[in-house]
């Protein structure tokens, strides 16, 4: 499935289209991974997420092709949980990141999910504004879950 989302970029609009990860995306991937998280994915984990079945691995590409954007979700029985998702710096607050996440929740829902889950560090504002805005609840916590550094997280939830 490939869906085009036009976003806007302050006075000029430009155009990112959503579509599932090809291996092409790893490179750009990985090294957005390494920019966006202390303690990322290896390059061997994005890979295995390309051929493992239960995941659904998009990415959002400028007109360029170059990776702006990436999200993982794992589809097991009636539930959804997502496991990694960033965008560059340099595109922050252009809507790719609510993007991405429409296009798993209209899959997740395709797909006759109840619903989804996902782990959000205690301190990340962005992450958790974003989750919220798209009606995700917190149901719980956990202790220490992250390392570098180490920090609670925060387990939400979104009844499709
Ligand atoms: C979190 C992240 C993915 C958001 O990506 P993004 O493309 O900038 O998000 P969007 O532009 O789609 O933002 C959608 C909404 O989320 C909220 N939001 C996003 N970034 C925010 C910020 N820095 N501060 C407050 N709210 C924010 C806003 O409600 C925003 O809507 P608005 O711009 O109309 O106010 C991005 O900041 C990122 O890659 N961070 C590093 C990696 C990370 O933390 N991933 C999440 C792990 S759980």
């Amino acid at each position: 499935m490939v869906s085009a989302q036009r976003v806007q970029d302050g006075s000029k609009e430009s155009s990112i289209a959503i579509a599932p990860a090809t291996r092409a995306d790893i490179d750009g991937v990985s090294q957005l991974e390494l920019v966006a998280f202390a303690d990322p994915w290896t390059r061997q984990a994005f890979e295995a997420a390309l051929k493992e079945r239960h995941a659904r691995f998009h990415v959002a590409r400028s007109a360029e092709g170059a990776v702006v954007g990436y999200l993982i979700a794992w589809f097991v029985l009636d539930e959804g949980e997502i496991a990694n998702v960033a965008v560059v710096p340099a595109a922050r607050r252009r809507g790719i990141a609510r993007a991405l996440l429409e296009t798993i929740i209209a899959e997740a829902r395709e797909s006759r999910l109840a619903r989804l889950f996902l782990e959000v560090r205690e301190s990340n504002v962005a992450a958790r504004a974003l989750y919220a805005s798209m009606g995700f609840v917190p149901i719980a916590r956990r202790p220490r879950y992250y390392r570098k550094p180490v920090e609670d997280a925060i387990v939400l939830r979104l009844e499709l």
